[in-house]
């Protein structure tokens, strides 16, 4: 019987594989914030360019992307950009303030102003990233290394927008989620139609594989909240993603109170935190669902001989089932030494193989 046309051959990369659950002859490794202040390759492109520009330009991304890929053998490339951009073209203004991070200088505080967010198409307004997919795409071809795109989801990036920067407690961003339920819903509605289109156009500009940031979700909400005012509008996303035929990673952070809600919003490949234990957080999402993580990222602060124990750990709780991508449960963190991250992921690999 030949097979229906359209239906993708069997993946190569050992990434790929593992988002499928396919066996795998090595666990596929790559790092949350692979590319970034830790490696000084990017530091010394920082001192020329913000990060804004650097985002902005498609082969400046693209030569992020790259840095930790050929230093250290990644099993797979995430494009260079970060969560937020997007937000400029709903109308929001974005800057990037040293050593403050995100600000916004016109916040959402009214319904009105949820009303005047624009939401025109990725193609338009995030070029300078879909350029980088494609470019990236075309250098790792020969080199069987898939690209990951990405973006935020709905209930994070509606906090930037709403605090006008990072925040602690999430005050006003709750204030409004329950002061004004209906504006709240058309806001992380919008959100989800910018977002979508965002990511089926970085599958079109050829990312192999999506990841979802949900970072703050779960630190704000307890288990109620996150049903009622997040996971709708969750489901809406992954169910418009699910068009793109590629692999969508949910990365939702700090949901251990109610991991399997959040991994039922959809996606196929569940990224974990670092809070529980590998096996017992992958136990809770389903053994048939394939999983990444989940290093804390502080393991690689720690003398070689603590670090190799906690990847073994990782690794052991893994159990060598299909379906697992080694990663970190959070971003690497600037102090991160990059002989940590060269010797982590040749060690994935020996110790795998
Ligand atoms: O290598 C990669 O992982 C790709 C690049 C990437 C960046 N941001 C680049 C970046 C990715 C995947 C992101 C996602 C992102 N951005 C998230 C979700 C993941 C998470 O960490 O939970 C969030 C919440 C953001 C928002 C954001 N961007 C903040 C709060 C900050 C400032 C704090 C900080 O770490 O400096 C950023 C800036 C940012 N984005 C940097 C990088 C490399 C550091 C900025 C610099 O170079 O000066």
């Amino acid at each position: 019987m030949t097979a229906p046309t359209g239906e993708a051959a069997e993946p190569t990369s050992p990434f790929l594989r593992a988002c499928r659950s396919l066996p795998t002859d090595r666990t596929p490794v790559w790092l949350l914030r692979q590319a970034g202040r830790y490696l000084p390759e990017y530091r010394a492109l920082r001192e020329r360019h913000s990060l804004l520009d650097l985002v902005r330009s498609p082969e400046l991304a693209a030569e992020v992307s790259l840095q930790p890929v050929d230093a250290f053998g990644m099993d797979a490339a995430i494009v260079f950009s970060d969560i937020l951009p997007p937000l400029v073209g709903m109308g929001l203004e974005l800057e990037f303030v040293k050593g403050d991070g995100p600000r916004i200088s016109n916040p959402i505080e009214r319904t009105r102003d949820v009303d005047l967010l624009g939401t025109p198409p990725a193609e338009e307004t995030m070029q300078g990233t879909l350029g980088a997919i494609a470019l990236l795409r075309r250098e790792l071809e020969s080199r069987d290394v898939p690209v990951i795109g990405f973006a935020g989801a709905p209930f994070t990036l509606a906090s930037y927008a709403i605090e006008g920067g990072s925040s602690k407690d999430f005050a006003r961003t709750k204030a409004f989620m329950l002061s004004e339920p209906a504006a709240w819903k058309r806001l992380l509605g919008k959100l989800v139609t910018v977002q979508a289109d965002y990511l089926l156009a970085q599958a079109r500009a050829g990312a192999h594989a999506l990841q979802v940031f949900d970072s703050w979700a779960g630190r704000a909400l307890g288990r109620e909240d996150y049903l009622r005012y997040v996971a709708p509008h969750n489901r809406e996303l992954f169910a418009k993603v699910c068009a793109a035929g590629v692999p969508v990673i949910i990365f939702s952070l700090g949901v251990s109170a109610y991991l399997r809600d959040a991994a039922d919003c959809g996606g196929d490949v569940v990224g974990l935190d670092w809070q529980l234990p590998l096996d017992e957080a992958w136990e809770r999402v389903g053994f048939d669902r394939p999983v990444q993580g989940n290093l804390d990222p502080a393991a690689l602060l720690a003398p070689w001989r603590e670090l190799r124990f906690r990847i073994d750990d990782v690794l052991g709780r893994a159990a060598g089932r299909p379906g697992h991508v080694f990663n970190v449960g959070h971003g690497l963190v600037p102090q991160t030494p990059v002989e940590n991250v060269r010797r982590l992921v040749a060690h994935v690999h020996e110790r795998t193989a």
